[in-house]
């Protein structure tokens, strides 16, 4: 088994090949004067069962494209399977048509992803709120693996929570909120009510103030981009009165000046997974690709 490395995927890809015995290689990515890309696998793959790793976070049109025309030259280059781990998906809150005319981008994304020939498509937390299994829209080779377990493990081992609630900043994210509480020894957990005002502006309200009153809180969600929907949360906590805040989030892709707003916040802590690699990345996810792995490839290397 061989693994390869995106520009984004290296660090998760370089430590699955420790994990799994297999070896690592970058594979080569220039960009050509007018802003296409040039992409080189740098080994023989004919024959070998391959798993590539990319995030597809920062910089979704770059990437997107670099890790399409990898995959499809993985098989046009012999590959005997190819695993696709890429362990951020961009475009998929967009999986509405909110106003007349708009590109169902999670959607479009989806067909192209569908489209490649690879055995599975890996990712963590995807974001659809409009589908229950994101199978439904990405087909059944299609695996979403948590962070959450691990980020909230993390937390529980580091800081004394004592009586904590878990809380979800929307709707959506009561289904991480459910797992944190579930790691937590069945911490009570309620969810915010969230309304979106502009891309970076949001209006949340508790659906329970008092479960929350007093207690330290676990904010746990997918994604962090532009700090707004955290930034928010926190306020309403603190203007309810609580303890110390943590926060626990999949993706901390961290958008403009989302990082200096969430320090200025002077939580217990903040933590992400290196899903997307930044200054929050605290939990490592090649354990859990080595884990989702089909047990003969890793025996095969
Ligand atoms: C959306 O509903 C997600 O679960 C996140 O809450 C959201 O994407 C975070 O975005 P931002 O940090 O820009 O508020």
């Amino acid at each position: 088994m061989i693994v390869l490395g995106g520009s984004a995927g290296a660090h998760v890809g370089f430590e699955l090949s420790r994990i799994v015995s297999a070896s690592y290689f970058d594979v080569e990515v220039r960009e050509f004067p007018d802003g296409e890309l040039y992409v080189r696998i740098p080994v023989d793959v004919g024959g070998a069962d391959v798993v590539y790793v990319n995030s597809l976070a920062k910089r979704p049109n770059d990437l997107l494209v670099e890790s399409v025309l990898t995959l499809e030259s993985l098989a046009d280059l012999g590959a005997r399977s190819v695993e696709a781990v890429l362990t951020y998906i961009p475009y998929a809150r967009q999986d509405s048509r909110f106003s007349l005319g708009e590109a169902v981008s999670a959607g479009v994304v989806a067909k192209l992803l569908k489209s490649l020939r690879v055995e599975r498509v890996y990712t963590f937390d995807l974001h659809l709120h409009r589908f229950r299994d994101p199978k439904q829209l990405f087909g059944e080779n299609f695996v979403n693996l948590t962070a959450v377990r691990d980020l909230v493990k993390y937390v529980a081992n580091h800081y004394e929570l004592g009586d904590c609630v878990v809380v979800g900043p929307d709707e959506e994210a009561e289904q991480w909120a459910r797992i944190a509480s579930e790691e937590l020894g069945g911490a009570p957990y309620t969810i915010m009510e969230k309304k979106r005002i502009s891309a970076a502006e949001v209006v949340v309200k508790p659906r329970d103030e008092s479960i929350v009153r007093e207690k330290n809180v676990v904010v746990v969600d997918d994604i962090i981009s532009t700090g707004g929907t955290m930034v928010e949360t926190v306020r309403v906590l603190r203007s309810i009165g609580v303890g110390d805040i943590y926060v626990a989030a999949t993706h901390a892709v961290l958008a403009g000046t989302a990082y200096s707003r969430l320090i200025q916040l002077d939580l217990g802590d903040i933590v992400a997974s290196d899903t997307v690699l930044s200054p929050l990345s605290r939990v490592h996810v090649a354990p859990i690709i080595a884990r989702s792995l089909p047990s003969a490839l890793i025996h095969s290397s």
